[in-house]
């Protein structure tokens, strides 16, 4: 092996390339490399509660980034907003959340189990949902049954509402109706009540769109899948706004395409992703027409239709929320269906002459799903024939957490140390770069792969004379002599398809 090649004979060894197997394999792995860790672990943890740890927070940033860049950089008809958590309770009242927000909860009378009714078998008479039935009286006959312990000795159903509540104010009492609020459970809303702030600060024309990526809030019956499914979220969601006689259902199509292609390019296979018509039955109260776009987080399951899971949705939401939100509209007896908005959300068509309320194409993805469907596609072991198995993380460069490690091949020598460091300093303004001499090469090349950083850059002896480094690829071990004053534009151009945005510049 030459002095400025390292690690390269082990590249032929390992030849075998698996993909991730399950969610639990990436949880072990994330828990392991500082992506995600169980919330709270030191009391015991919190059911379904996950923190995002050093790695964690920078890959949801760069989906978070990589999102933000396509939708309100790169085109020119989308704005972002970031509005409050906690709003006024009317907007819940009038966005139908308070009255339709829930699901159906029964409980296991053997085995203590609490389920959302709706998913258990025998709820729906000969699995017809459109059917109209009495679901206590299928409850109370035995025909529905528990999906932990198969009893059909179970509860009433009770109707849950899923948002958070709290309450305002330091002297608030539990029980009083004008301190209650709520926390969102999902950023939508605040893009809808400040549709017409946006629109006339920024002097828009329709069609556009507003942007907003936040936190929201669920109180999930039956959370889990590690992040999968949780009570605290992160929502990615653009409320598109066009003519009441636009073509509505193929502009659903129009955004399910280029989601797609979005998420091809943040190295997602296209073969893992599928989409799917929600059935009229089961469309929420806003909703015309949705199709969801899932993603295969259960590759393990052997029947191929358990393998799917929700990854976001496009729904086509009609005028319902900006007319529900409006001082002016009235029912068939004339009286305002919103007494207590203030404000007319109705926009004026200035080629046209008319006033109307726009309608709506919502794309709603979620961060944590895009997360865990961007770790489970990138996931893969390479073993030799010794049965060694080494981790490599193949993300997109764009989302990797660290685009590049600087690494010493001496720590000992104070000449290559002053130069790693003075590299990795270099290098900072320009991408994510880390300083690492904490093991030997093979060990950090190793911990580098596994957690997804595309370039490893070594400074050894020769660098001192040379004023060169190698530069080797995470995905095909090979390596590269460059020069010290040539790497930031090297790399920048190796990472050119793949843009990345610095967290500062969001
Ligand atoms: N504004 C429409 C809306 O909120 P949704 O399908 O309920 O639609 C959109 O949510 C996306 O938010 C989902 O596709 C999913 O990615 C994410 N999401 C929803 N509930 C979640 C939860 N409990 N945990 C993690 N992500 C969730």
């Amino acid at each position: 092996m030459s002095s400025t090649i390292h690690d390269l004979r082990i590249k032929d060894q390992f030849t075998k390339i698996v993909p991730a197997p399950n969610i639990d394999t990436i949880v072990s792995l994330a828990k392991r490399r500082g992506f995600v860790f169980p919330s709270s672990e030191v009391y015991g943890g919190l059911g379904s509660a996950w923190d995002y740890g050093p790695l964690g927070v920078e890959l949801c940033n760069n989906v978070k980034h990589s999102w933000w860049r396509w939708l309100v950089y790169d085109r020119d008809d989308i704005e972002g907003i970031d509005s409050s958590i906690i709003l006024n309770r009317l907007v819940w009242q009038y966005s139908g959340h308070e009255a339709t927000f829930h699901d159906p909860l029964v409980d296991c009378r053997e085995c203590k189990s609490r389920m959302r009714a709706d998913k258990l078998e025998g709820y729906f008479p000969d699995g017809d949902r459109k059917a109209a039935f009495d679901a206590n009286a299928r409850l109370r006959a035995g025909k529905v049954k528990c999906s932990e312990c198969g009893s059909t000795n179970l509860t009433d159903e009770r109707h849950f509402n899923m948002m958070f509540r709290t309450m305002l104010g330091a002297a608030a009492d539990e029980n009083d109706p004008t301190a209650l609020a709520y926390l969102r459970p999902e950023t939508a809303q605040g893009i809808f009540i400040n549709f017409l702030n946006v629109q006339t600060a920024m002097r828009r024309k329709i069609p556009f769109g507003i942007a907003q990526v936040g936190k929201s809030f669920r109180n999930e019956i039956t959370p889990g899948n590690f992040i999968l499914r949780t009570r605290e979220f992160e929502q990615m969601e653009m409320e598109y706004f066009v003519k009441p006689d636009a073509e509505h259902f193929k502009l659903v199509d129009e955004w399910v395409e280029l989601y797609v292609e979005w998420f091809k390019g943040l190295g997602i296979d296209e073969g893992n992703l599928k989409l799917h018509e929600v059935p009229q039955e089961e469309l929420a109260h806003y909703s015309k027409r949705t199709v969801d776009i899932m993603y295969r987080y259960f590759p393990e399951r052997p029947e191929e239709e358990r393998q799917w899971e929700e990854l976001m949705g496009i729904a086509y939401r009609t005028d319902f929320d900006l007319r529900s939100h409006s001082s002016k509209p009235t029912d068939a007896e004339g009286n305002r269906i919103n007494p207590d908005s203030t404000d007319d959300l109705s926009y004026f068509d200035e080629s046209t002459k008319q006033r109307f309320y726009p309608h709506v194409i919502e794309p709603a993805a979620g961060v944590n799903r895009t997360v865990l469907a961007v770790l489970m596609d990138a996931y893969s072991e390479k073993t030799n024939d010794k049965g060694e198995t080494r981790v490599i993380l193949k993300l997109s460069p764009q989302l990797a957490p660290i685009k590049a490690a600087i690494l010493p091949l001496a720590k000992n020598k104070p000449e290559i140390v002053g130069m790693a460091k003075a590299i990795k300093r270099s290098l900072q303004p320009v991408l994510r770069a880390v300083y690492d001499d904490t093991g030997g090469i093979g060990k950090l090349y190793a911990r580098q792969d596994e957690i997804g950083t595309p370039f490893c850059v070594t400074i050894d002896h020769q660098s001192l004379e040379d004023e060169a480094v190698t530069v080797r690829d995470r995905d095909t071990w090979e390596q590269e002599r460059v020069k010290v004053s040539d790497l930031a534009e090297h790399l920048l151009k190796r990472l050119k398809p793949f843009p990345i945005t610095m967290p500062e510049s969001l």
